[in-house]
């Protein structure tokens, strides 16, 4: 049974992209959870059904975020069932094993168009409805989007756009009223190491080498993420803007 709202979110509309796995799913739980309608964006329907089971607050639409017309879909899908828009948390993103010897236009393209253009755009058609209620915006980045990544340079380039356009956009969108903010989880469970690519093998090995590496002795769970996603879209956070907050058992210390 759904539980009913505790939260301060209580009717406020969020957006989730990348809903139908790790930490977006859990973001669109969570923030459901505190109040919000959510609308769970991704690609695979199934997976988003399967998130929208969780809650009745959570809706799912299927699309790819990258494409042509998609931001536009994706704003009027949420505004056009709840008549605003209060939150958008731009989660949705790929990671690439990519050494510079590999290093394609093709490839560099991708990374960007997903981890870049779509969530700009999406805050692009998105801010005139944040305007009109004080919104927010919670960009997901990474550790490694201020720490370098060797064989992965492009990842975390795109990480490192995705703060400097959450402290620009800060500043640019203060006189509204409109709060961003940033999320760098560090190795936390979720769908992308094998989204990537990667064999098992690779990916268990992986997996164990980040374990080791961080100070708490293990990787996070989306649910751990999720809850300062929950955090940074509550009203109550009236004074914090610009801000990149790491969540990753204190691998950034090391
Ligand atoms: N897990 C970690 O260790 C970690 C660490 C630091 C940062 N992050 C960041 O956290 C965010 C969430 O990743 P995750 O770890 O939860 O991995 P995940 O389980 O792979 O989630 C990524 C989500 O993005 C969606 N997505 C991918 N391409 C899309 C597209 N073109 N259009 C719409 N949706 C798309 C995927 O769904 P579909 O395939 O159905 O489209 C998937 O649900 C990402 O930005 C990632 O870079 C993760």
């Amino acid at each position: 049974m759904t539980p009913e709202p505790t939260g301060h979110l209580r009717d406020r509309v969020a957006i989730v992209t990348g809903a139908g796995s790790g930490i977006g799913r859990a973001a669109a739980i969570a923030l459901a959870r505190a109040g919000a309608h959510v609308l769970g964006v991704g690609r695979r329907a199934e997976a988003l059904s399967q998130t929208a089971a969780r809650h009745s607050r959570i809706a799912a639409l299927p699309a790819d975020i990258t494409a042509d017309g998609a931001p536009q879909a994706v704003v009027e899908a949420a505004t056009g069932r709840w008549g605003r828009l209060d939150v958008l948390v731009n989660n949705a993103g790929a990671t690439a094993v990519m050494p510079l010897a590999d290093t394609s236009a093709e490839r560099v393209a991708e990374l960007l168009a997903l981890n870049v253009t779509a969530p700009s755009l999406l805050a692009h058609v998105a801010l005139p409805h944040l305007r009109a209620h004080r919104g927010t915006i919670i960009n997901i980045s990474s550790t490694y989007g201020h720490r370098p990544l060797p064989g992965a340079a492009h990842y975390a380039a795109t990480k490192a756009a995705v703060e400097q356009l959450t402290r620009s956009w800060a500043l640019e969108l203060a006189t509204d009223g409109i709060r961003v903010n940033a999320l760098a989880p560090g190795p936390t469970e979720s769908e992308a190491l094998a989204a990537s690519g990667l064999t098992d093998t690779v990916v268990e090995l992986i997996k164990q080498d980040e374990a080791t590496r961080v100070p708490l002795g293990r990787r996070g769970t989306p649910e751990e993420v999720a809850a300062w996603i929950v955090h940074l879209a509550d009203a109550a956070a009236t004074w914090i803007t610009g801000q990149v907050l790491t969540v990753d058992g204190g691998l950034e210390l090391t």
